[in-house]
């Protein structure tokens, strides 16, 4: 069977994972591996016997590589994307695709240009009860979204933050807790309610020893008036993460593993004029949920999908370009939080980049660092 020759770049941490994954899919093969630290660049090219590079330019110019897995860090990813589509490779970036929106449709436009297959590692996607949630949506069953809400927690201690000079500084990521832990939840968010028009957000830094936020929420407007309200932090240790989507038929509540699904007749416009009585309430039933089963999930679901698109143009499950929305929803966030004023989207690239230039200049180098490249242990295969 024919297979999609793969290199992975930035293979520390999340890339190493990856690196096994694509070693066990039908339908890839692992070619070569970068890493800019020549340590991790040679020591995964030998444990996992393929050729290692330390400049990714040259595993891109090298021929070895049909597509590649971009596992660096966020400000990295559309460059190595674009120089990637400019030599004709396919490109699978990790979440987010970038920090700015204004890379992000750099990124998006290059892989319109190439006319690659372009992908985003949002792998809670293939997740069933998200499968079905985005279905029930889809189908119309809770009517059109009138309002929205989403809570996530994503603890992390201030080791998490000491193991990487560039993690949570301006400089390094972007961002805090809503460029690197939130863009999973967001994806989701957005995939099942819709971009919002208008974010009126706050960012703080409550807990950790960060110059970023690890705590920020909003008020969300949607362009057909819905109203939502956002929250995410790595402060709180208890979860689990709660999102609801309340429509003028019913509501679909996603609590950690649980999906539920709630449904009215008529709808509550109709009903509300309809009813005669004072104190008429509308009856509410609790649907039944059907996962599907037997489907791909994770990050491998992932890996798979790409290179069945790239070898016989499967439809992708977490298409490149919709990885924008997540960054478009972040960087409202970022600039609602830093004026204090509510920011309508798309965000303006040039107020955007402007305020990312000072929080920049603004980073500092981080004090205590040990550096730990080490692979979430909910990541590692078994
Ligand atoms: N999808 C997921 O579930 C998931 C989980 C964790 C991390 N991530 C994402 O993966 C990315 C990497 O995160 P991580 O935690 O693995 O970070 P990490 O720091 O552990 O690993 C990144 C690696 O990239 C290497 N690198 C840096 N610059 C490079 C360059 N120019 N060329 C080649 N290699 C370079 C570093 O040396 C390092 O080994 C981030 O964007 C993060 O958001 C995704």
């Amino acid at each position: 069977m024919e297979k999609v020759r793969i290199g992975v770049i930035g293979v520390g941490g999340m890339g190493s994972a990856h690196c096994k994954q694509v070693q066990e899919i039908e339908e890839t093969a692992l070619a070569c591996v970068c890493d800019v630290d020549p340590a991790v660049a040679e020591k995964k090219g030998q444990e996992l016997n393929v050729p290692f590079f330390t400049d990714y330019h040259a595993l891109i110019d090298s021929g070895l590589a049909d597509a590649v897995i971009v596992a660096t860090h966020h400000w990295l990813h559309p460059e190595i994307a674009i120089y990637a589509f400019s030599k004709g490779l396919h490109v699978l970036s990790e979440k987010p695709i970038a920090v700015t929106v204004s890379d992000a449709d750099r990124m998006v436009k290059a892989a319109r240009k190439s006319k690659k297959v372009f992908a985003v590692m949002y792998q809670r996607r293939t997740e069933p009860m998200i499968r079905k949630a985005l279905e029930i949506i889809q189908q119309g069953q809770i009517g059109e979204i009138r309002r929205t809400m989403c809570v996530e927690p994503w603890y992390r201690t201030q080791a998490y933050y000491d193991s990487g000079t560039w993690r949570a500084t301006w400089v390094g990521e972007g961002g805090g807790v809503l460029i690197n832990q939130a863009p999973h939840g967001i994806d989701l968010f957005t995939l099942l309610g819709g971009l919002p028009s208008l974010v009126q957000a706050r960012t703080r830094t409550r807990l950790h020893r960060i110059e970023v936020e690890d705590e920020a929420c909003a008020l969300l407007e949607y362009p057909n008036g819905a109203w939502g309200y956002y929250y995410v932090t790595t402060c709180e240790a208890i979860g689990p993460y709660h999102m609801e989507f309340a429509g003028d038929k019913g509501k679909l509540i996603i609590r950690g593993n649980e999906l539920k699904l709630y449904t009215c007749t008529p709808s509550v416009p109709e009903f509300t004029f309809a009813a005669s009585g004072m104190w008429a309430s509308l009856e509410v039933k609790e649907e039944p949920i059907q996962l599907p089963e037997g489907l791909p999930s994770g990050h491998g679901a992932i890996i798979q999908n790409f290179a069945r698109a790239i070898l016989y143009g499967e439809p992708l499950l977490s298409p490149g370009v919709e990885g924008r929305n997540s960054v478009e929803f972040i960087n409202a966030m970022i600039l609602s939080g830093h004026t204090g004023k509510p920011v309508k989207l798309p965000v303006s690239r040039r107020r955007y980049d402007r305020l990312m230039e000072e929080l920049k200049k603004s980073s500092k180098p981080k004090e205590t660092v040990k550096v730990v490249r080490e692979t979430d242990p909910k990541f590692k295969q078994a």
